[in-house]
């Protein structure tokens, strides 16, 4: 196994260690190598560096006050256009991609979801979508911060959990 993939973890606290446009640019580019239905292929990402917009961004709801702590936030939409049944499902194999890359290369990420949470005033997305000047039409998936860690989750191995593989039918 990749071990990028088993490596990496959710980290809620960043150090001041500023990110290059590089290995920013490195992370994009994984996303953008993603799968995407009918290779549809419209995501976009807004890389915020700005703390007042990631102050705001935070504030989104009571699980995202941790993009305020990190040197970047990526955020990952599709616009939807035609036939865009699979747009969640294109957006989160291009925010899995860019994990999974930044884990590679030494940094630390956290995705923060974004799409489909709401309560009686507030509808995450279209906050986002006002927040950030996004059109009308643009998904909003979630947000990543991307930086370089200060706390760790303990370290795991990658195992079957128990009695969710299932052979020909589902074995209840
Ligand atoms: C769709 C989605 C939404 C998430 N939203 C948040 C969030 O709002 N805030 C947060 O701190 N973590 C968020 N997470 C991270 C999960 O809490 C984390 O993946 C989970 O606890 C497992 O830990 P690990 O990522 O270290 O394996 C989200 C993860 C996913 C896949």
């Amino acid at each position: 196994m990749l071990d990028a993939i088993k490596n990496r973890r959710s980290v809620r606290f960043y150090r001041d260690t500023p990110v290059t446009d590089e290995q920013i640019e490195e992370v994009l580019k994984a996303g953008f190598c993603a799968p995407s239905a009918h290779a549809n292929c419209k995501w976009h990402a807004v890389v915020v560096r700005d703390q007042d917009i990631k102050d705001k961004l935070g504030t989104i709801h009571r699980w995202s006050k941790i993009v305020m702590r990190a040197p970047v936030v990526i955020i990952v939409c599709v616009e939807r256009v035609g036939f865009d049944h699979f747009w969640v499902d294109d957006a989160a194999a291009f925010m899995e991609n860019m994990l999974i890359q930044a884990t590679d290369m030494g940094l630390s990420t956290c995705w923060v979801g974004l799409h489909g949470l709401e309560d009686a005033d507030h509808y995450a997305e279209a906050m986002v979508r006002d927040m950030l000047g996004l059109p009308g039409n643009f998904g909003v998936l979630g947000m990543t911060a991307l930086g370089y860690g200060a706390r760790f989750p303990n370290p795991r191995e990658p195992k079957l959990m128990e009695g969710r593989v299932h052979h020909d039918k589902f074995e209840g």
